[in-house]
């Protein structure tokens, strides 16, 4: 039960920057209110973030608004209204948000128009804020751990993998049989020493091979799960991969790991095509790169396997250690796949930090 409020009248600002993240096993499918129809894994990422600052009164006698709104200095209506819906969604939770009036302002690293999904790193900092917001109005602190799982069940309810951009490392969401601690409701990182040191220092190139938005959005490919001919067989296959790649993880099998990777994008984008409606997100240069990819790592036995989220761009995985031989295999070969050949260096990162 939530508290009685005890404010009358407060002030101020919280600030966070929160990551996208690159799922390895795909969350594809939901149950209301977003909760997923199999487990994910995903890593953070360093270089694509999103910075969230909200200045904030609350007074008694007024009622919840959103007094302005800038996306990376501008204002930007849609998303103002996305935004001020998802938090009057959770007001019965949260009952300052009643009397807030809130200045919101975002920024992120990567242009909107890069193709990648921005709103994981967006709702994870949002709820991050909200949380922050929590503590300093009702005067209260939880330990990490709490706070960190409380930001991201929220986060989930604004963008389903938005729950996974809390955390750094590897991280599960979604209900499986090898982690008793991974949960439908909130994301779970793994520990470190599940993750063997060969994959401490990761790289993602992000190949753009369209920037234009999509034409099927993922809730839409979320709702076509339910009656997917192959949704049962989805979720088996989901919990196999997880299983699979963990084990992967823990033993510093990057070919195992490498694997399953291709298979949960290709799965990912087979499901999507075998939907009824079946549409495709590729791009002709998509498949092009998927091949220099792997004609690339059969010639020199280099471990960079690739993954695709519900889009056109690759992200092209690799470790660290593994740069020397990558770069030019990008800048001479997939760099010119790509859409005025834009691509994005990015790597595992550090998970959200508070700015404020
Ligand atoms: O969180 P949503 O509803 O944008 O769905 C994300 C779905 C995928 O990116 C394709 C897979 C994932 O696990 O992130």
């Amino acid at each position: 039960m939530e508290k009685e409020n005890k404010w009358q009248q407060s002030t101020g600002e919280v600030e966070w920057q929160s990551p996208a993240n690159i799922a390895l096993v795909k969350y594809w499918g939901k149950y209301p209110v977003q909760l997923p129809m199999n487990p994910s894994l995903s890593f953070a990422l360093k270089e694509s973030v999103v910075r969230i600052r909200i200045a904030y009164e609350i007074s008694k006698n007024k009622a919840f608004q959103l007094t302005g709104f800038q996306l990376n200095g501008e204002a930007h209506q849609a998303f103002a209204e996305k935004i001020a819906h998802y938090l009057i969604s959770l007001s019965e939770a949260f009952p300052f948000i009643k009397t807030a009036q809130l200045q919101i302002s975002s920024e992120s690293t990567f242009p909107h128009s890069a193709g990648i999904a921005s709103s994981a790193a967006a709702f994870s900092a949002l709820a991050l804020c909200i949380c922050s917001m929590d503590e300093q109005i009702n005067g209260r602190s939880s330990d990490t751990a709490t706070f960190l799982r409380q930001a991201s069940n929220l986060a989930r309810l604004g963008s389903g993998s938005a729950c996974r951009s809390v955390y750094p490392g590897m991280v599960i969401w979604g209900k499986c049989e090898d982690f008793g601690e991974a949960s439908n409701t909130h994301a779970w990182p793994l520990p470190a020493d599940q993750v063997h040191p060969s994959f401490h220092e990761i790289r993602d190139a992000i190949l753009i091979a369209d920037s234009q938005s999509k034409k099927v959005s993922s809730s839409a490919g979320h709702a076509l799960m339910h009656k997917h001919p192959y949704r049962d067989q989805r979720k088996v296959q989901a919990h196999d991969n997880l299983a699979r790649i963990t084990e992967a993880l823990r033993s510093g099998n990057w070919s195992l790991f490498g694997e399953i990777m291709e298979n949960e994008a290709l799965s990912l984008h087979s499901l999507m095509m075998s939907s009824n409606p079946g549409y495709i997100l590729m791009h002709p240069n998509t498949l092009m790169m998927i091949n220099k990819i792997r004609k690339f790592r059969e010639e020199t036995q280099v471990p960079a396997y690739f993954t695709l989220d519900a889009g056109p761009n690759i992200h092209l995985i690799y470790p660290e250690a593994e740069q020397k031989q990558v770069a030019p295999f990008i800048s001479d070969e997939l760099a010119p796949l790509c859409e005025n050949k834009r691509w994005i260096a990015d790597a595992a990162g550090p998970g959200p930090q508070q700015l404020k």
